[in-house]
């Protein structure tokens, strides 16, 4: 055990360690945030054009469009006000197979297009055309809420022809090929943004969106005074930080293991989103896989036998890790199952890199969320600040270890979790709301100033 332990060794995060890493995520999102500095950063920060969370007045019909994973949804929402909830109509998903992921981005936005005509038949609403909230959850450099580049692909997904291009011109252009339905506008909203409005509509403290699932990503509330990409000083602005790219500068190379780099190097999309390869369920399962290997391999487990299976990419799936976790029982069935040939001190081991491996995710998130959690209090000159976290994704549900370890890293904020019930699907109505309410404010605004004027010029 004691040999395992030595190879477990670089996993293993002081809080020291930890701390360090977030001192440079904090350096890296002011270089992300700055006019000059921004090209070159590999924390993005993007401005979402989302300027504000709900107030719990915002209501009425949406549809919203949710991609991000292996699915592609359509969702017919309604926010209630008189409730403070948002109700699920009905939905429609469409699988989104390994050709179309990989494919090019006109059979992608096809694909699409034909999915939202289904649903839209379904709900007799192709007469109707409902705000509509588009949830995609890649970097994107947003222009204007209804204008949105895509920086990069990640997770599964590489459509050719899509990468700098705007993705709402995209979809339309899809629905024209078809000409059998129309959209009008479409708020774009990154998964993050989502969770963090959804949940905002039942809490009004929250202001930070944070998701662990296939990949990891947060947003926040920033002053725009600090958004200098943006026109305009007041009030403030939602930033998309794109942490899962904290890294693609070299700036982790001291703690990335040996596995890690691997792990890189064999992905689809190598040298990028380092940060995120280190915590995501996309990548998870394969570092334990490789760990595992490498200790058989130096006889330390399974008597120096490695399986077929294990020996194949990918199939140490991540949702192991937690089901191992669970109970050694379970650790047992997976061996079994992967064709090892194992003993209890296997099936032991094999826990002890599956903690290893799921607790340095976890700590690295901590270590992220607490930055901005930090900043937020810095940015509003406060000793202390009571803030909540709109969260989702299988890794963080299965794996509330996280929260133990923020304590230490934040002491002077006290941080609550919200867990948001479908957060991409609903929380693209919420932004959309959110919108249309800012926008009837402003317009209400603007009557008043006028009829001041009139007044103002009667009585001249
Ligand atoms: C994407 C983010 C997204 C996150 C979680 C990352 O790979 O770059 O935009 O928020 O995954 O889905």
């Amino acid at each position: 055990l004691k040999c395992v332990k030595q190879h477990l060794i670089p996993f293993r995060l002081s809080l020291e360690k930890l701390k360090v890493v977030s001192t440079r995520l904090r350096k890296d999102m002011i270089r992300g945030l700055g006019k000059h500095t921004h090209h070159r950063a590999a924390v993005k920060m993007l401005p979402t054009f989302v300027r504000a969370t709900p107030d719990g007045t915002e209501k009425g019909d949406f549809l919203a469009l949710d991609l991000g994973g292996t699915n592609f949804r359509v969702l017919h929402v309604r926010v209630m006000e008189e409730e403070q909830k948002m109700v699920k109509m009905d939905s429609q998903l469409c699988a989104i197979p390994q050709e179309i992921m990989l494919g090019t981005g006109e059979q992608l936005f096809d694909h699409i297009a034909a999915c939202l005509s289904e649903f839209l038949d379904s709900q007799n609403l192709k007469g109707q055309t409902l705000p509509m909230g588009f949830t995609f959850s890649f970097p994107c450099e947003q222009k204007e809420i209804d204008k949105s580049i895509l920086i990069r692909w990640t997770k599964g997904f590489n459509c050719s022809g899509v990468e700098g291009e705007d993705v709402v011109k995209l979809l339309k252009e899809a629905i024209h090929r078809r000409g059998d339905y129309d959209i009008s506008s479409v708020a774009m909203v990154n998964d993050t943004v989502g969770t963090m409005m959804s949940c905002g509509y039942r809490d009004q403290t929250c202001e930070i969106g944070m998701i662990i699932g296939t990949g990891t990503n947060a947003c926040y509330m920033e002053e725009m005074k600090n958004v200098k990409r943006v026109e305009g000083e007041d009030g403030q602005m939602c930033i998309n930080t794109e942490w899962g790219g904290f890294g693609d500068d070299g700036s982790l190379e001291d703690i990335l293991t040996e596995f890690d780099k691997v792990v890189d190097r064999t992905s689809i999309n190598p040298g990028v989103h380092t940060f995120e390869k280190m915590i995501s369920g996309m990548y998870l399962g394969e570092i334990v896989r490789l760990v595992l290997m490498k200790l058989t391999e130096k006889k330390l487990l399974f008597k120096g036998e490695v399986s077929e299976a294990l020996r194949t990419k990918e199939t140490f799936e991540t949702k192991f890790i937690s089901m191992i976790e669970d109970g050694l029982e379970n650790a047992k069935k997976i061996l079994t199952e992967l064709g090892l040939t194992w003993d209890l001190v296997d099936a032991r081991v094999v826990r002890l890199v599956c903690e290893t491996i799921s607790s340095r995710s976890a700590r690295l998130c901590a270590a992220a969320l607490a930055t901005i959690v930090d900043r937020i209090r810095v940015n509003r000159g406060l000793p202390h600040l009571k803030t909540t976290v709109g969260v989702d994704g299988t890794v963080y549900k299965k794996h509330p270890k996280m929260q133990p370890s923020m304590h230490f890293l934040t002491p002077d904020c006290k941080i609550k979790f919200l867990v948001s019930e479908d957060g991409s699907g609903k929380g693209a109505a919420m932004v959309t709301a959110v919108a249309q309410r800012l926008a009837l404010q402003s317009r209400l605004l603007e009557e008043s100033d006028g009829e001041e004027d009139e007044e103002e010029k009667v009585r001249s």
